[in-house]
């Protein structure tokens, strides 16, 4: 076989077979496929696609790359969510515990930021001594005695995506919707997720900017999902501005503790609730989404995720005190409110942008190896279609430096915009996949 004819192959729209996408993988990941090859590969599946047979072995050669995980100690199958990423999501703060306090097990790997999405390791450690980096011993103790617990990923899991991806980012095959489909979908499937929620984000601050790209790849991977037996289900959902208010680590981790009250920006409180539904439905807990919601609602009215944040946080060896005393978690020296210079209606707010803003005042990083300012970032106090008063306070900017906040200042007045006409609220959920 030569990766030669397999380029060709692809470059003509034809299928590949599982062996030959066996030898491409395992031949790139091993160093025997060199990156011109590859990437010469990739810019023909940018171009032509791949049909959803491929798409799926491509999945399962990844998976089968590197170390896979599986959890038979947790005595249950393990229900995995996934966003796509976006600004201020800090759904998994919210979710782990809501959906735990049903009594689900929730045994979850995240990841750190990049660029101008967020990642929940980095808000997470805006708690004081928490921990994410833990043994797969530890990880199992602490799911089995309070069940759930989130954790950065161990092993060598996937080793051809970080390969692959690397090659992609620079080779402007990135936006691939079956090369992104496969490299989100091996990495659930080699974390042993057998159940998955996917969080498909699109709009200005996501990956995606059109609904009809979003839609294919949320049935690309949901269709990935049914040719390789893991249940899954996708939602899209809008990030044309930021979820919740709170944009920057320590401020998301205040904001899903009011959330987890009961007390959050209903944006935020409505996604957790839908994708809280499906996890639970997945789970076997409720029979349909609409019963899931209707448990995740009264297990919020006993105020039982709360307590479970408390035990995530305990747990993983962080001061739980920060659930009832915000004034523990980071905080920036400088601040400043953002006033409305006219009376009007909120028309855009563009959501990467203020990822971007954020990331300046130190919130995100650029590259891998950056550090972060846990305290720093903002908070956007409107949403599109709210009207404003003149002077009423519209962001606030937590940073560093008066100079970087000044920076910040001048960014977020032209990051919202205005009309005199009404403008209607934007749709949160804009399609359900499932097979
Ligand atoms: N996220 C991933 O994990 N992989 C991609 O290819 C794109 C986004």
């Amino acid at each position: 076989m030569r990766m030669y004819d397999l380029i060709i192959k692809t470059r003509e729209g034809q299928e590949l077979s599982r062996d030959e996408v066996r030898f491409m993988v395992q031949g790139y990941t091993e160093g025997q496929i060199p990156d011109y090859q590859m990437a010469a590969w990739c810019m023909a599946v940018y171009f032509r696609g791949l049909s959803a047979e491929t798409t799926a072995e491509l999945t399962m050669a990844m998976v089968d790359s590197g170390e896979t995980l599986t959890w038979p100690e947790l005595g249950s199958e393990v229900v995995d969510k996934h966003s796509t990423g976006g600004v201020g999501d800090k759904t998994t703060l919210v979710l782990v515990p809501w959906v735990a306090a049903t009594g689900v097990t929730v045994a979850k790997m995240s990841g750190r930021g990049l660029g101008h999405t967020g990642g929940t390791l980095d808000k997470l450690s805006a708690i004081p001594g928490f921990r994410s980096e833990l043994s797969r011993t530890e990880f199992i103790r602490a799911v089995q005695r309070v069940g759930l617990a989130v954790v950065g990923q161990t092993g060598n899991l996937v080793p051809a995506d970080k390969k692959l991806y690397a090659l992609r980012d620079v080779t402007a095959t990135v936006d691939s919707i079956p090369l992104i489909a496969s490299s989100i979908m091996s990495k659930k499937i080699a974390a042993g997720a057998s159940r998955i929620v996917l969080d498909v984000k699109v709009g200005g601050g996501a990956f995606m900017q059109e609904v009809s790209s979003a839609q294919l790849l949320a049935e690309t991977m949901v269709d990935i999902g049914a040719k390789t037996n893991r249940c899954t289900v996708a939602l899209v959902t809008n990030m044309d501005q930021p979820l919740g208010y709170a944009v920057g680590n320590a401020l998301e981790v205040q904001e899903a503790i009011a959330t987890l009250r009961g007390q959050g920006p209903a944006d935020l409180t409505e996604l957790c609730l839908a994708l809280g539904a499906e996890m639970l439905t997945q789970a076997g807990k409720s029979d349909s989404p609409k019963e899931g919601r209707q448990l995740l609602l009264e297990v919020m009215a006993e105020g039982l995720p709360i307590r479970k944040f408390r035990e995530l946080i305990g747990i993983q060896g962080g001061n739980p005190a920060v659930v009832d005393n915000p004034k523990l978690l980071p905080a920036a020296p400088v601040t400043k409110e953002v006033f409305a210079a006219q009376s009007a209606y909120v028309t855009k707010i563009q959501a990467r942008r203020i990822g971007l803003i954020a990331m300046d005042l130190g919130a995100g990083r650029e590259r891998i190896e950056d550090e972060i300012d846990l305290a720093a970032g903002l908070e956007i106090l409107v949403k599109v279609g709210d009207r404003v008063r003149q002077g009423q306070s519209i962001a606030r900017i937590h940073g560093p430096t008066a100079i970087a906040v000044k920076r910040a200042f001048e960014e977020v007045q032209s990051a919202i915009q205005f009309s005199q006409a009404p403008v209607a609220p934007m749709p949160l959920i804009l399609a359900r996949v499932s097979r």
